[in-house]
C-alpha cells in the first residue's frame, strides 16, 4: 500500500460562497444550520436517522430497533417493513405528482420518451408481473445487462417491487465478466437488450449474454428477457429467451409492492478491489432507501420544479443511487441519457440541458476534462441558463477542471457539489450542502450529517491538519454495504480490520488517501491500494493482471496507473513473455484486445511495456512503487535496497 505524501497535495486558497438567493431557497440554508444538523446527528445518530426514516419513507410496519451493530455487521431499522419501489412510485400517485414527469429519457439516435409517475408505475407493475410469470420470486437474484434505456430503470424497480434482488452489470463489461458476476450471484434470470448504442457503435448485448451462458456455464440462469432496442437480428433460444415487448404489455398492471424486511437484500453490485475477483457489494432495503433519499434531497437541493440529470450509467452505483432510487423516492424528475461524450458529437450534453431545461447537473471530472478539450464554443453556443446547481463524482477533480465547470458551464452562479463516496457507502458521504457550505476547488468539503468521517493513520489515530492519512468512517450509517455477497470474511478483512479496532470501536477503511485542512475540509487524493481509477471507472490492477496472464504468450504481468490529462489515470502493463515469444507491436495490440475481451473496453491498457523481468523484492513481491514511477516517467526515488536484482531496474529504465 502506498502512503499518501504531503507533496502530492495541492494548496488551494480560493473559496466560493453560494449566493444569498441560492441559500435562501435551499433545503439547508446556512453553515450554522449544517453544523446544527451535524452535531445533532453526532450526538445521537440513531435518533437522527429514526426521525428522518419516520418522516421521509412509507413503512408497512415500523421498526423496533434503529440500529443493531455487531461490528462489522449492521442492521438498520430492525423488523421494519417497507418497499423501495413503493417509496419511489406508489406514494406519489396519491399526490399531484401522479402526472408529473418521473423519467425523461433522451435516446442516442434522437428518440425520446417521458414517463409520468403514473405511467412509470404501470410499466413497473406490468414488468414485475412478467418476471413473476417466468418464475422469478422474492429472494431470487436477477442480472440486468442493459443500455441506458427506461427499461433498465423499470427492470430495477420491478425486481425491488417483488423482492427479487438485482445485480446490474455495466453494458461495457465483456461476456466473461458478465458470466463471472451471474455465477457469483446465482442469478435466475437475465434482463438485456438486443443491443445498445455506445459512442456511435452498437454493442451486441444479447450476443454477449449468449456467450456468457454458453455451455451451461452459468447454470442458475433459466430465463433471458430481451428488449428490442437496436433492431438487429439476434438468436432467440426457445424456452429460455423471451422478448420484453411480447410479454410485458399482456400483463396486468396490478402488482402490489411486496412488504420487504428492512434488511432484505435489495441489490448486489460488483466492484473491483485489491485482489483479483470483483466483490459483490450487498445493499439492503430500508437503510439504502433512506440514505439515498435524504442525500439526494439535501445535496442536490431538489425542488419540485427541478429537472435533474445525472450522467452516470445505471451499471454503476451512481446510476443506482442518483438516477433511479434517490430522485424517484423524492418524487423528482430524473433525466436519463443514452449517449456519451465523444468527439463526433461535442455538444451532446449541452444540447440535452438546453432541450429539457436541466436545472441540476451531475457528472464526472473525466467528462468535464474531455469537454474542455473539445472547446468552449460548444457549451457557449447553447443556452445553459436553466442550470442552478452542478455536481461531480467518481474521482478527484483538478482545480482547472473545477474552474472551467464553474465558469463555462455554471456561468459563475451555480454552486458545485464535489461528492466523495463509493459503491460500498451506498450514497454520498462527503460533500458541500450547496446552500450552506462554501466550496474550494478540488475539495469535497465536509461530511454529510451522520457521517463521522476522519483522516487517520494505520493505528486509527486522527492525523493532524494538512497531514496525509487514510480516509475512514468511525460509525455505521444506514446506506453502508452490509457484506460482500457470499464472503463475510472478506468484508471484515477489507474494510474493518485494515485499521485495527480502537477500544473495541470499528473503523471503516475506505481505501483512499486524504487530508483535512484547517477548516475541516477533506481533500481526497486517490486510492492507496491496488485499485486504479480510469475515467472514473474503478479497476483492480490484479484483475487486469489476471486477464493478461491468461494469454498464452504472457509469463508475468504487473499493472499500474499513470497520470492522464483527461482520464485521470491510464493503465500501463509491464509484461514478461513466455520463453519462445518475442515482443512486437502486433503482440501488444493483441494483449490489449485480450484484456478487452476478458474484462471490457474500460480496462484496455493504454500502454504495454515488454520487459525481461519485473522488479521484485527478495521475497518475490513485485515492487509496484518502482513501476509506477517508471510508468509516469518520474525519477525512481525512495528506498530500492530491498530490490533483488538491481539490473532489472536499469533495463526497464533503458527500455522506457
Ligand atoms: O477513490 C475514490 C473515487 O472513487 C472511488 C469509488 O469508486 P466507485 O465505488 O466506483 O464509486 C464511484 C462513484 C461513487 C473512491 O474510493 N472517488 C469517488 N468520488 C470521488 C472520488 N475521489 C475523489 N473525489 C471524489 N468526489
Amino acid at each position: 500500500m502506498s502512503q499518501p505524501t504531503i507533496e502530492s497535495i495541492l494548496h488551494e486558497e480560493r473559496l466560493f460562497e453560494p449566493s444569498a438567493e441560492f441559500s435562501q431557497a435551499a433545503r439547508v440554508k446556512s453553515l450554522d444550520e449544517y453544523k446544527q444538523l451535524y452535531e445533532k446527528a453526532k450526538a445521537n445518530p440513531e435518533a437522527f436517522w429514526a426521525e428522518l426514516a419516520e418522516k421521509e419513507l412509507h413503512w408497512f410496519q415500523k421498526w423496533d430497533t434503529v440500529l443493531d451493530w455487531q461490528p462489522p455487521f449492521a442492521k438498520w431499522f430492525v423488523n421494519g417493513k417497507t418497499n423501495i419501489s413503493y417509496n419511489c412510485l406508489d406514494r406519489h400517485l396519491t399526490t399531484w405528482r401522479k402526472n408529473k414527469a418521473a423519467l425523461i429519457w433522451e435516446g442516442e439516435p434522437g428518440d425520446s420518451r417521458t414517463l409520468t409517475y403514473a405511467q412509470l408505475h404501470r410499466e413497473v407493475c406490468q414488468f414485475a408481473n412478467a418476471l413473476k410469470s417466468l418464475g422469478v420470486q422474492k429472494g431470487d437474484r436477477v442480472g440486468i445487462y442493459m443500455p441506458m434505456i427506461p427499461e433498465a430503470a423499470i427492470a430495477m424497480l420491478a425486481c425491488a417491487r417483488i423482492g427479487a434482488a438485482h445485480s446490474v452489470v455495466f453494458g461495457g463489461f465483456s461476456a466473461e465478466a458478465l458470466r463471472d458476476r451471474l455465477v457469483d450471484a446465482e442469478a435466475k434470470a437475465v434482463i438485456t437488450a438486443d443491443g445498445g448504442w455506445r459512442k456511435d457503435a452498437i454493442v451486441p448485448l444479447k450476443d454477449q449474454v449468449d456467450k456468457a451462458l454458453a455451455d451451461n456455464s452459468a447454470p442458475s440462469v433459466q430465463k433471458v428477457l430481451v428488449v428490442k432496442r437496436t433492431g438487429q437480428e439476434v438468436a432467440m433460444q426457445a424456452e429460455r429467451d423471451v422478448w420484453w415487448h411480447e410479454l410485458q404489455p399482456k400483463m396486468s398492471a396490478d402488482c402490489p409492492a411486496e412488504p420487504m424486511d428492512s434488511e432484505d437484500l435489495l441489490f448486489i453490485l460488483y466492484t473491483s478491489g485489491s485482489t483479483g475477483k470483483p466483490k459483490g457489494v450487498v445493499h439492503t432495503t430500508a437503510g439504502y432507501n433512506l440514505y439515498t433519499h435524504i442525500t439526494t434531497q439535501w445535496i442536490f437541493d431538489l425542488q419540485d420544479t427541478d429537472v435533474y440529470w445525472c450522467t452516470a450509467d445505471v451499471g454503476w452505483i451512481t446510476g443506482h443511487s442518483y438516477i433511479v432510487y434517490g430522485p424517484l423516492s423524492n418524487g423528482a424528475t430524473t433525466l436519463m441519457y443514452e449517449g456519451a461524450p465523444r468527439a463526433s458529437n461535442p455538444g451532446c450534453f449541452w444540447d440535452v440541458i438546453e432541450k429539457y431545461g436541466v436545472t441540476v447537473f451531475y457528472t464526472a471530472p473525466t467528462a468535464i476534462r474531455a469537454f474542455i478539450k473539445m472547446g468552449d464554443e460548444h457549451p457557449n453556443s447553447r443556452n445553459l441558463s436553466s442550470l442552478r446547481l452542478l455536481g461531480t463524482v467518481g474521482e478527484p477533480i483538478n482545480p482547472e477542471a473545477w474552474m472551467w465547470y464553474h465558469t463555462v458551464i455554471g456561468g459563475e452562479r451555480c454552486p458545485i457539489v464535489d461528492t466523495w463516496w463509493q459503491t460500498e457507502t451506498g450514497g454520498i458521504m462527503i460533500t458541500a450542502l450547496p446552500g450552506a457550505i462554501a466550496t474550494k476547488p478540488g475539495s469535497a468539503t465536509l461530511p454529510f450529517p451522520g457521517i463521522l468521517a476522519d483522516v487517520v493513520d494505520l493505528d486509527g489515530n486522527t492525523v493532524g491538519n494538512n497531514e496525509g492519512g487514510y480516509l475512514a468512517v468511525r460509525y455505521p450509517w444506514p446506506g453502508m454495504m452490509r457484506t460482500v455477497y457470499g464472503d463475510p470474511d472478506r468484508f471484515r478483512r477489507t474494510y474493518w480490520e485494515h485499521i485495527p479496532p480502537v477500544d473495541g470501536k470499528y473503523i471503516y477503511f475506505a481505501g483512499d488517501g486524504a487530508r483535512c485542512d484547517e477548516d475541516g475540509y477533506f481533500w481526497v487524493m486517490g486510492r492507496v491500494d491496488d485499485v486504479i481509477n480510469v475515467a472514473g471507472h474503478r479497476l483492480g490492477t490484479m484483475e487486469i493482471e489476471s486477464a493478461l496472464v491468461s494469454h498464452p504468450a504472457v509469463a508475468e504481468a504487473a499493472v499500474v496507473g499513470k497520470p492522464d490529462e483527461v482520464k485521470g489515470q491510464d493503465i500501463v502493463a509491464f509484461v514478461t513473455l513466455e520463453g519462445s515469444q518475442t515482443p512486437s507491436e502486433a503482440l501488444a495490440k493483441e494483449l490489449k484486445q485480450h484484456v478487452v475481451s476478458e474484462i471490457g473496453a474500460i480496462a484496455r491498457p493504454g500502454e504495454i511495456r515488454f520487459a525481461d523481468a519485473l522488479p521484485k523484492t527478495r521475497s518475490g513481491k513485485i515492487m509496484r512503487r518502482l513501476l509506477r514511477s517508471l510508468a509516469s516517467g518520474e525519477e525512481v526515488s525512495g528506498d530500492t535496497s530491498t530490490l533483488e536484482d538491481r539490473s532489472v531496474l536499469e533495463k526497464l529504465r533503458e527500455g522506457s
